[in-house]
């Protein structure tokens, strides 16, 4: 007999908010572990599928070899044009199926509110890995890390938030985590048309976070410990020429990082289009690839949470 096990106890990742202070410090403490001492073989037996209906490099593969490297097995969706979506099968009917063939799902979909549809239909964990422009939280649990790793905390800081923060789902999960953490102000730099949704406004609000917007990367820049830059997400235009002409508002060149704290830390979710130009790449403050890296064993981490249940 299948042992289904009922959806309210399932540890599904759709929103940052899902998972406490306390569980994203054990989950960063695990991680850390992991990088210090090397993996054990924590995910054997379990198998995970990765469901990947629009484009990714670094969370869908550092997902799976996060459970390579745990000893587990993975399947995987990389193209929707190769499922029976294409026939016109639901996403609700997809994750029912893929629910008896994997003991966690990790999904990645172009609407907002996906991931929620999805685990109120699975039988395993569901673990969001992009809703569109709403929501990543897993990106936001290695930017915690790499915030960790890089200044030895994750409050009593200033960051800033650079670029496109209307559609990117990385800026929202961040900008809501760290309203919960004490003593951080965010500068939300933005060109006007491109700000921070209300709907994060007022969760930062609930948290009574620390923000302030502005357009002035120049001007922010000194009071910055860290500053993480964001692509303009060109596939949630409706109109290109809108994405044409708001492309390019922010390009972080070196010079720029004379009047910058000499600890600043650059951050980017990646990929990168013209903000970070490669020649920033050699400096130590730039530190978005050592980031990328992180999405091994804090991914790992979290799969372990998910499957402990
Ligand atoms: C981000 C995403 O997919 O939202 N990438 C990622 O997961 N590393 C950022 C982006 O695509 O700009």
């Amino acid at each position: 007999m299948m042992n289904i096990k009922s959806n309210t106890a399932l540890r599904h990742i759709i929103n940052i908010s899902d998972l406490s202070d306390k569980l994203i410090d054990q989950i960063i403490n695990r991680a850390q572990h992991f990088v210090e001492h090397g993996y054990t073989a924590s995910l054997q037996n379990r198998i995970i599928a990765t469901i990947f209906l629009e484009p990714s490099t670094r969370t869908r593969l550092s997902f799976a070899s996060a459970v390579c490297r745990a000893g587990g097995q993975v399947i995987s969706v990389d193209q929707a044009d190769t499922t029976s979506l294409t026939k016109g099968e639901s996403l609700e009917d997809m994750i029912k199926v893929v629910s008896s063939y994997a003991d966690v799902i990790v999904l990645r979909h172009p609407e907002a509110g996906s991931a929620q549809r999805a685990a109120a239909v699975a039988t395993v964990p569901v673990i969001n890995a992009g809703d569109g422009p709403n929501a990543h939280p897993t990106q936001t649990l290695l930017d915690l890390f790499t915030i960790q790793q890089a200044l030895g905390r994750t409050d009593q800081l200033t960051i800033g938030l650079v670029g496109d923060l209307k559609y990117s789902r990385v800026a929202h999960s961040m900008a809501e985590v760290l309203a919960r953490a004490q003593g951080v102000t965010q500068y939300w730099i933005a060109p006007e048309e491109l700000m921070m949704p209300d709907s994060v406004k007022n969760t930062l609000k609930q948290h009574q976070g620390r923000y302030q917007e502005t357009t002035n990367l120049l001007a922010a820049l000194p009071k910055l410990d860290i500053v993480m830059m964001t692509r303009v997400q060109k596939e949630r235009f409706q109109n290109p020429a809108d994405y044409e002409r708001l492309k390019n508002s922010y390009i972080l060149e070196p010079e720029h990082l004379t009047t910058a704290q000499p600890s600043l830390k650059i951050l980017a979710p990646l990929p990168r289009t013209e903000e970070l130009p490669p020649s920033l790449d050699a400096l130590p403050q730039a530190y978005y690839f050592t980031q990328a890296s992180f999405g091994v064993p804090v991914r790992a981490a979290l799969l372990e949470y998910c499957l402990a249940a």
